[in-house]
This record gives C-alpha cells, structure tokens and sequence, in this order.
C-alpha cells in the first residue's frame, strides 16, 4: 500500500472516532482550549503545542490541521486583525474541522479561519479544485493524463492556492513525518517559499534517535502512525537550515520518548526557525560584542563571534542579531555617516573601537525571541 493511501485511511477512521493510539499527551493552553468542541479536542492527534509562537495579527498556516484544533487556538491567538489556514488532504478531516467552523466564529467573535484541501508539499495546487476538474475531465487515457498535468502547472502558476511569501508563521503539529520520504525536501521548501521574509516557523514533530530501518519504514501502519516516517532529530534540524531557513533551534524536546520501537526512541520536539529579510548585505559601520557564555558562536551565514570582541557585521546582520537576540549580543552603530560599502566582513573581522566609539548602543537583557 502506498503511503499516501495509508496515511488517508488512517485519519479518515481518525475523523470518524478517536484513535487513541495516534494521542501524544500534550499540555496545550488550558484557556484557548476551553472554548473548543469537545470532537476537535478528542480528535487530537498532535504530539506538541506550536500555537503558542502564534502573535496577534498573524496569518498562520497550519499544515496537516486535522480536526482544526491548533486553527482554532491560534484564531483567538492572532484576533481581528490575524487570519489561520488549516490545510490537511483528507476530506473526512477537512469536514470534521469545518462543521464546527460557524460555531467557533461566533465564540471567537469573528470568522477569521479557513480550511483547503491541498497536499502541504505542494501548496500551490487546490485539490478541491482538482476534484472539480476531474469530474468534468475524467482521465482515462494518456491524452488526458497530459492534458491533466498541463492544466495543473497552469493551476499552480495562475491561482496558488498558497502564493510566495504571503504567511506570517507556519505550524504543524505531527504531519511532517507523514510526508513520503522523497517529498520531504520538496516540502521543506514549499514551507520557506510561502513564509514572508522576516516569517516564522514553528514545527512540532516526531523524531527518532538514530536513522529509522528500511524494514521499519515499509510497514505502513508504522508510517502512518507518525512512527517510522519520522526523521532523525539531527536531520530534522539541518532540514530547516539546509533551505534557507535562519535561527533553528529546538525549543522543545521531550525528555521522555513518546515510543520505543525495537530500541529506537520517537520522541516529540519543536523546532522554531525564521526567514531572512533577504536585503542586501551593505557595511554601514556596524559592530556587535557577543556577551557569551560560551566562548564564541557561530551562525548559519557561516560568521563566528568570539566572546567580548567587537566584530565587524553589515546593517542586516546587525538587524537580525539584534532584533531576534538581544540577549545574546550589544550592538554598537557607527559614530557619525560611515560610506556604505557593498562588503561583507570575511567572518571573525574585528571593527576597530575607534571607528564605533560614541555610536549609538543596542543593548537589551530581556529576550525578544526569534517566534
Ligand atoms: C497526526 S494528524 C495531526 C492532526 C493535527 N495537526 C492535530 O494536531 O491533531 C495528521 C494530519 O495530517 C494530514 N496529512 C498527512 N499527510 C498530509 C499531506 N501530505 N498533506 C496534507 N495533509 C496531510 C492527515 O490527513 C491528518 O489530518
């Protein structure tokens, strides 16, 4: 059986009664979740809590929403202002989530979230509008199998159903290890294309300690029980950096593995991450001072910062260090109008104190936070 079809008729019987078997414990807001319908909170088969990255006046997307519980968390989360899209390719969960979306927009006050059908490795492409088509254009030969793939580019290219950098923050709650093991990459960047730079993302997910067998990942009610299709944490990470994505951490992982199989621990983690504003790199004079603990850090631009030096950063560095770690470093501005320079300080390139002394300083001790 292929994975897709398994993964389908696992939360279709999912959507019809909970499968207590797919329920990881989590400790979601007591508050947010008590003005949800008791199905939706049943029908929880998530493994970790990404809506609490969520900020008011955010458009979220959330992939794989199921019964639309962390759509409905993050709708009270993100107020008038905000808007969440729940996204899941089953139709059975789609219309558990949206019975109950009427309901939720009367208590909320508003009704500020929306359910598609779509695959969440290619969010470009409507699958209800799929369905439609195929029932005027049934495919029965390959002239209509190659007219059929024509239409869906032209879809894909002329009505997104996700356009490029239009979402705030996405989050995911135990789907991502769903996704068939050649579609994970492609997913991966679907994921950065639709994030607006300066975005987020916060995943939660199931990872494995060591690299998942090939016999285990066969077995399909181990995939689709969000067990073997799981990456291996170390993977999981460097699957976010490895398209572009800036500031991965894992801001959780569970101590205790939510499954052991034959020796292998699964456990849930979440890893937060952001999207790079993507200006240009220009030297206006900028230093930051890493304060430590640790005797130097290096980031993902391949820059590294040795503890109490003033090293040399261009503004969007300075920016995005400053912005998202405020903690972690003081930012000194230049003194004075400092000629830009179309340079990026090879890494570790200290700015001499003389060409910074009197600038302004950036310095906080209470964190921002990246999500
Ligand atoms: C483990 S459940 C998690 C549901 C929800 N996030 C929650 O917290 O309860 C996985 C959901 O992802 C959906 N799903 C799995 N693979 C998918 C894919 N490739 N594209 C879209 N949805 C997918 C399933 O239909 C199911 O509703």
């Amino acid at each position: 059986m292929s994975v897709e079809k398994s993964v389908l008729e696992r939360y279709s019987k999912g959507a019809e009664s909970v499968q207590s078997s797919l329920c990881c414990p989590v400790d979601y807001d007591s508050e947010l979740m008590s003005i949800l319908p008791q199905e939706v909170v049943d029908k929880d088969y998530g493994c970790g809590d990404p809506s609490r990255y969520v900020q008011k006046g955010d458009v979220v997307l959330d992939l794989g929403s199921g019964s639309g519980k962390i759509c409905y968390i993050a709708a009270q989360l993100v107020g008038e202002e905000g808007a969440v899209i729940g996204v899941d390719m089953n139709d059975d969960m789609l219309s558990l989530a949206r019975s109950y979306q009427s309901e939720m927009a009367s208590r909320i006050g508003s009704d500020r979230v929306s359910f598609r059908k779509a695959h969440i490795q290619d969010l470009k492409l409507d699958l209800e509008v799929v369905d439609r088509y195929l029932t005027d254009h049934p495919v029965i030969n390959s002239v209509d199998l190659s007219r059929f793939d024509t239409w869906k580019f032209e879809q894909r290219n002329k009505a997104p159903l996700v356009a490029d950098s239009s979402v705030d923050l996405v989050v995911s709650n135990c789907v991502l290890n769903l996704v068939e093991e050649s579609d994970k990459r492609i997913l991966l960047e679907e994921i950065f294309r639709v994030v607006r730079p300066g975005g987020r993302v916060a995943i939660s997910d199931i990872v494995s300690d060591a690299p998942v067998p090939q016999r285990l990942k066969a077995d399909p009610a181990l995939w689709s029980g969000c067990i073997s299709g799981a990456l291996q944490e170390e993977s999981f990470v460097n699957a976010f950096t490895e398209v572009g994505f800036q500031g991965v951490s894992l801001a959780k992982w569970d101590a205790k593995p939510w499954q052991t199989v034959e020796g292998l621990e699964f456990r849930s983690v979440t890893v937060t991450a952001y999207k790079g504003k993507g200006t240009e790199c220009i030297d206006r004079g900028h230093a930051v001072i890493y304060r430590g603990p640790f005797s130097q850090v290096n980031d993902d631009d391949g820059h590294y910062y040795p503890r109490g030096q003033r090293i040399a950063v261009c503004e969007r560095t300075f920016e995005a260090l400053l912005d998202r770690y405020p903690e972690n470093f003081i930012g000194i501005r230049p003194h004075g109008e400092v000629e830009p320079k179309m340079w990026c300080a090879s890494a570790g390139t200290r700015r001499p104190a003389s060409e910074t002394r009197g600038g302004e300083h950036r310095s906080r001790e209470s964190s921002g936070g990246c999500c």
